[in-house]
């Protein structure tokens, strides 16, 4: 089944209650190393963009006549057009009622739509949309591969590419003085095509997430650990970040 009649739209009011049905949803599906305080999305909802800054969108989805229902919220995603670099798509949810019924791939292709109009209301082109996701360690609780198997299979469904070879080392969220938690990243290319992304490009979209998003620069043990002197980051089949996992846990 698939949710044929399914509404997505921007939050522009974050006292709206679907809006805060988001932050709870948000909360409840992501780990707390994963996720930076609800508090400092829903500042963004609404806002005016500064000129030059960064273009955020909460985007919330559910069935068509439901939209002012808070128990209907079936998804949201979060994220930005980061100007001069390309879309950056933070975070991703759906209801645990409203999952494989083609939820998560509507907000994919919406943002992605989303992302490219600021791209050409910026006068420019937007070379991708990148994304990270945290693989669980090995082993793996059955529960953890299974959603890791969803998050791939939705990844590649929307045309993400996994980069091989990177592992994004990002700031733990709930504990700043724990280890660094290491993140997976993949990259949908938009207006650069696939052969574009060598391994010297890739490098770069990498750094760059460091230095927009995570204001880290080379010579910061974070940046550096990630991309170490020899790394070749390529882009290839999201699959294969779940495949990989499947070789490692032997
Ligand atoms: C991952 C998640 C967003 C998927 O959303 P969804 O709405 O269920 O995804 P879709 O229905 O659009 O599925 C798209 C594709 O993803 C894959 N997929 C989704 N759920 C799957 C599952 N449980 N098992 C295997 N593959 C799955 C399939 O390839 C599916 O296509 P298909 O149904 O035609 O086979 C959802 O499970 C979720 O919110 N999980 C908790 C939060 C989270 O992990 N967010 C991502 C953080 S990076």
């Amino acid at each position: 089944m698939r949710l044929e009649q399914l509404v997505c739209w921007e939050a522009v009011d974050a006292a709206d209650p679907v809006t805060r049905a988001a932050g709870q949803l948000y909360e409840r599906t992501l780990d707390p190393d994963e996720r930076i305080p609800w508090a400092s999305i829903e500042r963004s909802v609404g806002r005016p963009v500064a000129t030059g800054g960064w273009h955020k969108h909460l985007l919330l989805a559910a069935p068509a006549g439901h939209e002012d229902d808070p128990g209907w919220l079936a998804g949201y995603t979060y994220g930005a057009f980061i100007p001069g670099y390309g879309g950056y798509l933070c975070y991703v949810g759906v209801a645990p009622w409203a999952r494989r019924l083609g939820v998560g791939t509507k907000l994919f292709d919406e943002f992605f739509r989303t992302m490219r109009a600021d791209a050409r209301a910026a006068g420019g082109r937007l070379p991708f949309v990148v994304w990270e996701s945290h693989r669980p360690d090995e082993p793996m609780a059955a529960a953890e591969r299974k959603l890791w198997a969803a998050r791939v299979g939705l990844f590649g469904r929307v045309g993400g590419r996994w980069v091989e070879g990177v592992d994004f080392l990002s700031p733990n969220f709930a504990d700043g003085r724990a280890d660094p938690v290491p993140l997976q990243l993949f990259v949908k290319p938009v207006d650069l095509p696939l052969a574009a992304f060598t391994p010297g490009r890739l490098r770069r979209v990498v750094g760059g997430l460091h230095e927009q998003v995570y204001r880290n620069r080379p010579g910061d043990a974070l940046y550096d650990g990630t991309l170490p002197p020899g790394c070749r980051p390529r882009l290839v089949p999201a699959r294969r970040a779940g495949e990989a996992d499947l070789v490692t846990s032997g």
